[in-house]
């Protein structure tokens, strides 16, 4: 890759630092047109990958995903995974804080209003760093409340689609009722995920969670906790379950790239069995804890 497309031409406070199109800038310089199909029709993909203490958590996975996401919104990004990688180490180099968080965006770019694509796209990519805000302990010793919600999305939620209405409007009913998150279901009652974490629940020592199908946006986090859960031994079924088995469980967490493991204590107006953290999500949140360190500590290694 070209030099000049790492090397900011400015520099200010990293936190306002973004990578749009080929270059640096300052965030608050970054400009998108009017006619970006991001804007007009949602048409765009994008991630959020964690770093910790400079290292980014589970790269790979995420680009994976985006590369998935991309081909699955047919967008030909216009750069490749190498300059990616290069920008986000660059943006973590020029971030200090212990806990980051990279966000980056795809979209078809701008063209002339219509809905079929345009005939000779541009797509539009950017990424930035924000300090990751830690959670308050007590979520993490306690558990969260999480409230239930008919899952209105569409019928692609493998793709990370930036169109996230129905997403934004359950994560704003669980805060104006005093949750944490909202876990969606069908119509069939069948509990796919959270609007913006996978879920599980624990029933009689089994670890269950929805399959990977088009219903769940397979998680970077979801894979990694079932792979730290299979290394040690612990059951899992990933089969689709319903209300009524949920409001029976003995034990519920979420995961995402920002919290890792967060224990559900409550659903709706019951508490999750005696509504105290349990022993299997108390396990894996230690188990994940320790695989997290691990590969960072790998990673930093790799790189002396
Ligand atoms: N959300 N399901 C949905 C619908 C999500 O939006 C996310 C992530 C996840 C968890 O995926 P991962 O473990 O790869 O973060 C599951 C991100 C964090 C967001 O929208 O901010």
């Amino acid at each position: 890759m070209h030099a000049n497309t790492l090397s900011p031409r400015v520099s200010p406070h990293p936190e306002e630092l973004i990578w749009m199109d080929g270059e640096f800038l300052p965030l608050a310089q970054a400009r998108v047109s009017i006619e970006d199909r991001g804007l007009l029709f949602a048409d765009g993909i994008y991630e959020v990958i964690a770093a910790f203490d400079g290292v980014p958590h589970l790269l790979v996975e995420h680009l994976d995903r985006w590369d998935r996401s991309a081909e699955g919104m047919r967008i030909q990004p216009r750069y490749g995974r190498d300059t990616r990688v290069d920008v986000i180490h660059e943006l973590l180099k020029r971030f200090s804080a212990p806990r980051v968080s990279v966000y980056g965006q795809l979209t078809r770019g701008a063209a002339r209003r219509a809905h079929t694509f345009p005939a000779a796209p541009r797509p539009m990519e950017f990424w930035f760093a924000r300090e990751l805000q830690p959670y308050q302990p007590v979520l993490f010793s306690e558990g969260v409340k999480v409230i239930t919600r008919p899952d209105e999305r569409w019928l692609n939620c493998w793709i990370k689609s930036i169109s996230l209405a129905p997403n934004c409007f359950a994560r704003q009913d669980a805060a104006e009722q005093g949750a944490f998150e909202a876990i969606f279901h069908r119509e069939d009652g069948v509990v796919t995920e959270g609007a913006a974490t996978n879920f599980f629940v624990v029933k009689d020592g089994v670890i269950r969670t929805h399959p990977v199908t088009k219903r769940i946006l397979s998680g970077c986090t979801r894979e990694f906790v079932l792979q730290v859960a299979r290394q040690h031994g612990l059951a899992i079924r990933e089969e689709a379950f319903d209300l009524t088995f949920m409001r029976n469980v003995d034990e519920a967490f979420i995961t995402s790239t920002t919290i890792n493991v967060m224990p559900v204590t409550r659903i709706d107006d019951a508490p999750v069995a005696d509504g105290k953290v349990g022993p299997v999500v108390q396990k894996l949140m230690a188990l994940t804890d320790a695989a997290v360190r691990q590969l960072r500590e790998d990673s930093l290694a790799a790189l002396r």
